[in-house]
């Protein structure tokens, strides 16, 4: 239809915008890759569309912003992205834990989790602003968003990265970052759990995430403990933050260790009385276990683990450390140590502390998949579906508009992405429809690449990028740039 008034006309669905507000009948009008007009029912009847479909009264609302990925490379080597599309989700946010593919060509010094995005050659972008081209360049099929990543600033600025950074280094480490600010990141991202960073102190960080406060960007961070010292982690934290006049978000929330269970209880009180003089977010996946590199040294026999990827034995993925133990006749941490490099599954949490977790009015929902893992955690393909099935519909943690906020409009406030996370004219047509009766996901510890049910259609820059469990041809995602 040449002259139609739109190219999309989705009728006949229940909107939930993303605000939190109560879902609504209406239809949605898409001209370009903006959304045009949200209608009550009926009123767009004389209206006309390249593309006109009925949604049968299922849910229409924002596409899922999944806040927390380690999408640097998969958006790149993988556009398809089956994984998050097939979940809802329209837009990643990257470089997470202190770990970004740019801007870095290594040379010798390359430490786990570096290795978590790729190996050595996939770090090929000696700047950021190369990185968000190539995004453009390969028009995955959702949006990428970016953090740049303080490891990869230390391994491509320092001598030795098991030193706080000298002032030449931080002063180095200032002109990356603020190249990558400059090309459009949306903030800058700490893991200061891992060794290469465990160094670097409060003043080396609020040094470089000072400069958002002039540059603009969130301060993201994996902090430097979430066992038995998390309460002084997120002081450092909110010192950090406070100190560079800079808004912070605590990455994957949870109170790791059976010694800490029942903790989340005095970290939210933590973040609430924190939130009165400054501005925090937090994200959280809907599981009680995690998913990281496998370090010797972190292994306890006590809590289950799974080996996800193994480079010296790569049929062990998806088997139980503790079993290969047995089998090899030695410790856990002996079978670890002849495995690596690896990553592993840990089951560190209790299962209250992510109900609480997730049931805070300020968590947003980010998955944290490895997407590159040969056995990966459930997270990577079933997160959103979990929070809206699970932990929705089936245990009423939260009402529907509330959980869809959680990954939606919550999330685009929190991180500055501008005019996305809500259904309301002139906002990008990113947008998703599901079935809130069916929705469930079907990743498990089993088998954990099962896509997700109930998912009938997901809309990308005003295309559709997946409808009836498949992907069409239309790639439209793009570098969202600050
Ligand atoms: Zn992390
Ligand atoms: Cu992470």
């Amino acid at each position: 239809m040449a002259d139609a008034q739109y190219d999309l006309i989705l009728r006949n669905g229940s909107i939930v915008d993303g605000t939190g507000a109560p879902a609504a009948p209406g239809d949605v009008a898409v001209k370009g890759d903006r959304i045009a007009a949200v209608a009550t029912p009926g009123a767009l009847r004389a209206a006309t569309a390249a593309t006109d479909i009925d949604v049968g009264g299922q849910v229409i609302a924002p596409g899922f912003i999944d806040t927390h990925t380690h999408d640097d490379r998969f958006a790149l080597a993988t556009p398809d992205m089956a994984a998050k599309v097939s979940q809802g989700v329209t837009t990643v946010i990257v470089g997470n834990c202190g770990i970004s593919l740019a801007p870095l060509i290594p040379n010798s010094a390359f430490p786990p989790p570096l290795n978590l995005l790729g190996k050595r050659d996939d770090f090929q972008f000696s700047t950021f602003a190369e990185y968000a081209d190539a995004v453009d360049d390969t028009k995955p099929k959702v949006n990428v968003a970016a953090l740049v990543g303080h490891q990869t600033l230390r391994v491509g600025s320092m001598d030795d990265v098991s030193e706080k950074a000298s002032v030449a280094e931080v002063v180095a480490m200032q002109g990356r970052l603020a190249e990558g600010l400059g090309a459009g990141a949306i903030g800058f991202s700490t893991g200061l759990y891992y060794k290469p960073n465990k160094a670097a102190d409060k003043e080396e960080v609020a040094s470089l995430a000072g400069l958002m406060a002039d540059m603009g960007g969130v301060y993201v961070t994996h902090m430097r403990n979430e066992h038995d010292h998390i309460a002084d982690a997120m002081e450092e934290t909110f010192d950090t933050a406070r100190e560079a006049s800079v808004p912070v978000i605590i990455s994957h929330h949870k109170c790791a260790g059976p010694q800490n269970h029942g903790r989340s209880t005095e970290t939210l009180s933590l973040i609430e009385a924190a939130r009165e003089s400054q501005t925090v977010g937090l994200d959280a996946y809907p599981y009680a276990a995690g998913s990281t590199v496998l370090d010797p040294d972190n292994v306890n026999p006590d809590t289950r683990t799974i080996v996800a990827w193994s480079e010296a034995h790569p049929d062990m993925s998806g088997r139980d450390l503790a079993d290969i133990a047995g089998e090899w006749n030695c410790s856990q941490r002996e079978a670890a140590v002849r495995l690596q490099p690896a990553g592993g599954i840990f089951f560190l949490m209790a299962e209250e502390d992510v109900q609480r977790i997730l049931s805070y009015p300020h968590t947003m929902i980010g998955s944290d998949g490895l997407p590159h893992d040969v056995f990966p955690h459930p997270r990577l393909w079933g997160t959103f579906p979990r929070v809206l099935g699970h932990y929705g519909r089936e245990l009423g943690l939260f009402p529907l508009e509330e959980a869809v906020h959680k990954m939606t409009g919550l999330s685009a406030c929190t991180f500055g992405l501008k005019d996305r996370g809500e259904v309301r004219p002139g906002a990008f047509a990113d947008l998703v429809v599901f079935d809130p009766a069916t929705i469930r996901d079907a990743a498990d510890f089993k088998a954990p690449t099962e896509q997700a049910e109930g998912i009938d259609m997901v809309i990308v820059g005003g295309a559709i990028t997946w409808r009836d469990r498949a992907p069409t041809e239309a790639r439209t995602g793009r570098f969202v740039r600050r």
